[in-house]
């Protein structure tokens, strides 16, 4: 594999502690350089990037996306979806097991992760915790964990059982595995397709009240609270819980309370969550249409303010690509999820960084240290010497526009088309190989 040197740009590698002018050698895959400008020793005969005026950061990492495959090929696949990943500055993504077949086995995990997919970043398959994602019979983490699973979860469907989460969670801390919850107590949400509101009153639907968020929430930290205090810590690993899609005020409380009492709970919030409200359902806009829903005002700036006081591990995109035929149909019929590969940076870096005037270190590090950090995520999330030499590059300065009809994924559905970005990214390198260029 060829050297490449990225020359003249602002390196910000929050999880190194760099925020300056470096050059950056990279080869066989790996970072083997950081130098001052001008200063590497390494980069005899390599190729250059000139990255003047740019910002180089650690490559993005997504750990939550819904890549199709198997089964769902025409809504995506690994290859489009990761071609998306890798046009939003994404060089690893974690992908949820809500496939058909699900994922619960070893054999799918692999198939995943086989170069035959065509994909352009780094695939970490999400394990599903019960069979069939029924929330009743545990799958093997043992042998989903040897196979490459980073996690496990029901995404999409909560497990509902005290039993059987308690079991999940201790099976899981037992593996060294982590337990994303899809938080959703479906006995309060039947029949229902946005929240619980004035806007659903308004247009005569059925609404998801937030208990059904944050009930589960607070239930699945109770049995955390149990599971330490009959011993489970002393085999050396601690349980972690890690709430996905985070979408309602009293959840993130709840996660709050949770660490101040030392356990580790997590949490994510998607981009769609800390901009947009239920009131951009409209008049039954399915692009608006997703699971959990958007919720009110106050929702919103909780999201917000969780992001800015460090309470949010980790932005994640929930990208949920569906076919165009299956969103143009009645509202309550139509699937929930939106994509989000492609505009999840320009829109942190507009509203976080420019708008409410996040560092944008601290930006950074909510779309990759932390993330990788949150699922053990070994030599990603930094460009310290050693790691991964997995990049993005990008322009902070340049505004831009998001026109879904360029996307790289094979479904449309988004509410940001048409919507103003910040941060244009220039390339995005996934282990050595340049896989965007913009
Ligand atoms: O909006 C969503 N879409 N929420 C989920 O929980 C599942 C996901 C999907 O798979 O489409
Ligand atoms: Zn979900």
């Amino acid at each position: 594999m060829s050297t490449l040197l990225i020359r003249g740009g602002h390196l910000i590698d929050p999880a190194a502690g760099v925020d300056g002018l470096k050059d950056i050698v990279l080869k066989d895959g790996r970072v083997v350089e950081v130098a001052a400008p001008g200063k590497a020793k390494q980069a005899e005969g390599a190729e250059v990037i000139d990255a003047t005026g740019l910002t180089v950061a650690p490559g993005l990492v997504d750990i939550h996306v819904h890549l199709r495959e198997p089964g769902q090929g025409h809504k995506e696949t690994i290859a489009t979806g990761t071609a998306a990943a890798a046009a939003g500055g994404f060089t690893a993504v974690a992908a949820m097991p809500n496939t058909t077949p699900t994922n619960d086995s070893p054999e799918i995990t692999r198939w995943m992760q086989a170069p035959e997919r065509g994909s352009s970043v780094r695939v970490f398959p999400i394990g599903a915790a019960t069979r069939a994602l029924k929330g009743e019979v545990l799958n093997d983490y043992a042998a989903l964990k040897a196979a490459g699973v980073v996690a496990v979860t029901d995404d999409g469907h909560p497990i509902l059982k005290d039993n059987i989460m308690r079991e999940v969670l201790a099976q899981a801390t037992r593996n060294g595995l982590s337990v994303i919850q899809h938080a959703e107590d479906t006995r309060m949400t039947q029949g229902a397709s946005m929240n619980a509101g004035a806007t659903a009153f308004r247009l005569g639907l059925r609404g998801m009240p937030p208990e059904a968020e944050y009930g589960l929430v607070e239930r699945d930290i109770r049995l955390v609270t149990e599971l330490v205090h009959a011993g489970a810590t002393k085999a050396g690993h601690q349980p972690h819980l890690h709430v996905a899609h985070t979408s309602t005020a009293q959840a993130v409380a709840a996660v709050r309370q949770a660490r101040r009492n030392g356990l580790r709970v997590t949490c994510e919030v998607a981009p769609h969550h800390f901009l947009l409200t239920e009131e951009h359902v409209g008049c039954y806009s399915t692009h608006a249409k997703m699971n959990p829903p958007l919720r009110s005002a106050a929702d919103r700036d909780a999201m917000i303010q969780g992001i800015l006081d460090g309470v949010v591990d980790a932005i994640a995109t929930d990208h949920a690509p569906h076919a165009a035929q299956e969103k143009e149909v009645e509202f309550e019929r139509a699937p929930n999820g939106i994509t989000g590969l492609e505009t999840a940076l320009g829109l942190s870096l507009r509203w976080l960084h420019h708008e409410w005037k996040m560092p944008l270190g601290r930006v950074l590090s909510l779309l990759s240290a932390q993330p990788a950090a949150l699922l053990n995520l070994k030599g990603r999330g930094t460009l310290a010497v050693g790691s991964f030499a997995d990049v993005v590059i990008f322009d902070p300065k340049q505004e831009w526009t998001y026109q879904v009809r360029d996307s790289k994924s094979k479904s449309r559905n988004t509410p940001f088309d048409g919507w103003t970005m910040q941060g244009k990214v220039k390339w995005t390198i996934s282990e050595g190989r340049v896989v965007y260029r913009g």
